[in-house]
């Protein structure tokens, strides 16, 4: 689905009416292209610590034009506040005001990024207020920011690095084109696991990944940027769907399982499939879901259960035997996909917001699980993307649903597809047991 609105008034004519009338001004967001720079324009790395000092050292290692100190006038690509030595709240006021002289020099589309520790690795409350104080400096800058630049922070377990491969493979996600729709969120970094990929472009080369509901919208896009990163896929969708199913896999060179998810074997039958096919399996999406939304008022016994038996009963029993199976055991990933609905709650979706808060439950309890086979499990939670499901929504429901967040408009099902892409990664293994809003950071609910 295409948002015209946004194309109208991104350039010329457009964005000047848009502008004198007070309206909403989206801007085409830059999103990833293979080969193209990670970030244009000099990186500014801010902050005074160790910490720092090794991450500009690593980001110039990337060929990254790094500054320590900003040039006056000059157009920066990202501004980086390192402040993992934060101790008390008052030590905050000095890197932070230094970024915000730097901030009218931001190129639009461009990314401030925090490095900072968890709060709950100190016993020092005054240690433990200034690293929270981070969480709503954080949140409150991406507020302010315009033209399509975002504001995203990674937290670090006491004792890792600023450089541990997690550490950078979540700064490097920021910077590039894949976190185009993420805006105002944290990635917690609890482990030194993970690797930094052999081939940029091709982070997932050798891996076997299994998208559910991979016949349409954010499902296909999965399918397709896994694909695209180098992963072999298996495309599982119910056989209601199979025409559709079979065109998405043959487009992206996968197999295709048609298989209803909730399907008491289903588990065994996608391990089957995978191991039959390719030898392997590495990495599991669990995309497929449905709304049958109700007021809780009117909501019946059909419309409630269906939701829960595809959207969480069905994930918790395909990771049951996924778990069970001698399958998957080599750095395994699961990454599922909830909905800011399990998070702020949305009218008339108890049942839908029931599942979808279970999912990320689920994705909490059972990363201990995957941490025993080295592997990890995380949730990203989509807000408003532009797929079928939201193009059946009323119209001026839609478009409020669109422009309620920082960046002004709705995602792209590949805004989604890059989280996840980033989350089956191996520089994503020391990150585990978080929930990823792709959401542009949606301005109602939570
Ligand atoms: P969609 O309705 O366009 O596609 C869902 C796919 O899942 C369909 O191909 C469908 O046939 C398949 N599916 C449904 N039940 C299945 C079952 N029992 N077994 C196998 N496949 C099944 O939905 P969309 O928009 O692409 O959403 C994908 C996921 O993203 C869902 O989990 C949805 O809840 C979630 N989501 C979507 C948002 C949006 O704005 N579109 C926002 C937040 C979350």
């Amino acid at each position: 689905m295409t948002d015209k609105y946004t194309q109208i008034v991104s350039g010329g004519l457009g964005r000047d009416v848009a502008r004198k009338l007070g309206l909403p001004q989206p801007v085409l967001l830059r999103r990833y292209q293979p080969g193209a720079p990670l970030i244009s324009g000099p990186v500014l790395v801010n902050g005074d610590s160790a910490g720092a000092d090794d991450l500009a050292t690593t980001l110039l290692g990337w060929g990254l034009d790094v500054r320590r100190n900003a040039l006056p006038k000059e157009k920066l690509g990202a501004i980086i506040l390192v402040l993992d030595s934060v101790q008390h709240p008052e030590d905050l006021g000095k890197p932070v005001l230094a970024v915000g002289a730097s901030l009218r020099d931001l190129a639009p589309n461009g990314r401030v990024i925090t490095v900072s520790r968890a709060p709950q690795g100190t016993s020092s409350p005054a240690t433990a207020a200034a690293r929270q104080g981070i969480d709503g400096l954080l949140r409150s800058l991406a507020k302010e920011l315009r033209s399509g630049a975002t504001a995203n922070g990674v937290v670090l377990a006491e004792d890792l690095a600023t450089t541990s491969p997690s550490a950078l493979g979540a700064v490097r996600f920021f910077l590039s084109g894949r976190s185009a729709y993420v805006d105002g969120q944290f990635l917690s970094v609890t482990s030194a696991a993970g690797r930094m990929p052999a081939v940029a472009d091709k982070p997932l080369a050798g891996k076997v990944a299994v998208v559910t509901g991979a016949a349409r919208g954010i499902g296909a896009a999965i399918a397709r940027t896994l694909h695209r990163d180098g992963a072999k896929v298996v495309l599982v969708d119910i056989p209601a769907a199979g025409d559709h199913l079979a065109e998405v896999a043959n487009q992206v060179h996968g197999t295709a399982l048609q298989l209803d998810i909730s399907r008491s074997d289903a588990g065994q039958r996608i391990i089957e499939h995978a191991v039959e096919r390719h030898g392997r399996l590495d990495i599991v999406v669990h995309n497929a879901g449905i709304t049958r939304d109700r007021l809780l008022a009117n909501m019946d016994q059909g419309r409630w259960q269906s939701v829960i038996a595809v959207n969480i009963a069905a994930q918790l029993r395909i990771n049951e035997a996924l778990l069970a199976s001698g399958h998957f055991k080599d750095a395994p990933r699961i990454v599922s996909v909830a909905s800011t609905s399990g998070i702020a709650g949305n009218r008339g979706q108890t049942n839908y917001g029931a599942s979808k808060a279970g999912v990320i439950g689920m994705v909490r309890s059972t990363a201990p699980l995957m941490a025993s086979f080295g592997g990890t499990i995380n949730a990203v939670a989509p807000g408003f993307i532009e797929t079928e499901m939201t193009a059946r929504m009323p119209l001026a429901i839609r478009e409020a649903a669109r422009r309620l967040n920082s960046l002004k408009q709705g995602g792209q099902p590949t805004d989604v597809a890059e989280a996840i892409a980033f989350l089956a990664s191996d520089s994503a293994g020391g990150i585990s047991g978080e929930v990823l809003r792709v959401c542009g950071q949606q301005l109602v609910g939570a």
